[in-house]
């Protein structure tokens, strides 16, 4: 089986070519972050148009890479939730047409199965059930994975995703956007205990995160550091913040296995990309003898080989959609409309 799979939900136009699930055959994406850059995060009026531009191109390169033409495919699935509305408008509309006018199934992918999915294309063996955290610059999710296309959410970020936090600290700290991977450098050469950061304590589901806490504090730190005229190295701040958030998301976690009897997690999400997070998860797994999966850098970020395996799956399962397709901004990964 050969599904295409077309991404366009943020700042990244991307498109890949899956074979049997969980086999890339080509994985192109066209990243726009030097030009978001300029202006501290993404603008979304820009990334639809760079979507416009590229998503023909980017494509084309994907089925050459692959050595397949659009006859050769069994379908075309496109990330159509959730994301910058814009964006997904994009993605979602050129593979409506491309569905008509080479008369294949259109597949829609929910962007954080998307996610979920690039661990099927790392570790061949992982099979459902299992408990995976997302953490993303948009979701902080502790999901139950119970079959390829069923999710059910325990718990989730009550105000700022992980993502959002790094980015944010990051920015504060004069770092360039996308920030997360600039703390993650800093971070090799800080102290991990040189600032005590708050752990958030969140009322009600013990599942749900809270990062803006831990976010006010370390920009009140900088803040109050300037107003004094004295400096904070950057280096100790960093490994400060990403040790805090590394126990935040594996505290969650492993609570969360403990309790709902998982014995086999998978971290997804760009923030999978943390050195200190994969780390932290990773011991604390091997510790109780838990199997722990997490997806190689390359597919930590938004790609479209992710949206292809996923959108396998999907077809497998008889999930398809007709012309009536829309994007949808927000939509939870537990009442997808499909
Ligand atoms: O999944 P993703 O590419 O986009 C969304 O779906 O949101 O995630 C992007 C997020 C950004 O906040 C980025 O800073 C963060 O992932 N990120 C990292 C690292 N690499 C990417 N955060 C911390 N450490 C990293 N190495
Ligand atoms: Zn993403």
């Amino acid at each position: 089986m050969l599904i295409l799979g077309i991404e366009s939900s943020c700042d990244e136009t991307a498109a890949s070519v899956c074979e049997d699930f969980r086999n890339i055959r080509s994985s192109v994406i066209s990243t726009q972050i030097e030009e978001h850059k300029k202006y501290g995060g993404v603008v979304p009026e820009i990334a639809s148009r760079r979507h416009c531009e590229n998503i023909l191109e980017v494509t084309k390169q994907a089925l050459r890479e692959a050595d397949v033409t659009l006859a050769d495919l069994d379908g075309i699935a496109v990330t159509y939730a959730p994301g910058l509305i814009g964006a997904l408008l994009v993605g979602v509309n050129f593979a409506k047409s491309l569905a008509f006018a080479a008369e294949k199934p259109l597949i829609p992918v929910h962007h954080i199965s998307g996610h979920i999915a690039a661990n099927y294309i790392c570790h061949k063996e992982l099979e459902p059930p299992y408990l995976c955290i997302v953490a993303s610059g948009a979701h902080s999710h502790l999901i139950e994975v119970l079959s390829y296309t069923e999710f059910r959410v325990i718990g989730r970020t009550r105000d700022d995703a992980a993502g959002e936090c790094f980015d944010k600290c990051a920015r504060a700290m004069g770092f360039p956007y996308p920030g997360g991977v600039h703390i993650d450098r800093a971070a090799q050469n800080g102290d991990f205990s040189a600032f005590k950061l708050p752990h958030p304590v969140v009322a009600g589901n013990e599942f749900d995160f809270s990062f803006s806490g831990l976010k006010t504090s370390v920009i009140n730190m900088l803040h109050r550091a300037d107003q004094k005229g004295e400096t904070i190295d950057k280096n100790d701040l960093s490994a400060s913040i990403q040790r805090t958030i590394s126990e935040i998301i594996t505290e969650k976690t492993i609570g969360a296995a403990e309790q709902y009897g998982y014995k086999k997690i998978a971290l997804a999400g760009g923030v999978s990309a943390n050195s200190g997070v994969r780390a932290a998860l990773s011991k604390a797994c091997d510790e109780r003898g838990f199997e722990f999966y997490m997806p190689e850098l390359s597919l930590c970020g938004d790609n479209a080989a992710m949206i292809a395996c996923q959108g396998s799956y999907n077809f497998a399962a008889g999930i398809t959609a007709d012309e009536s397709l829309n994007a949808v901004a927000t939509m939870p990964i537990d009442s997808i409309k499909f």
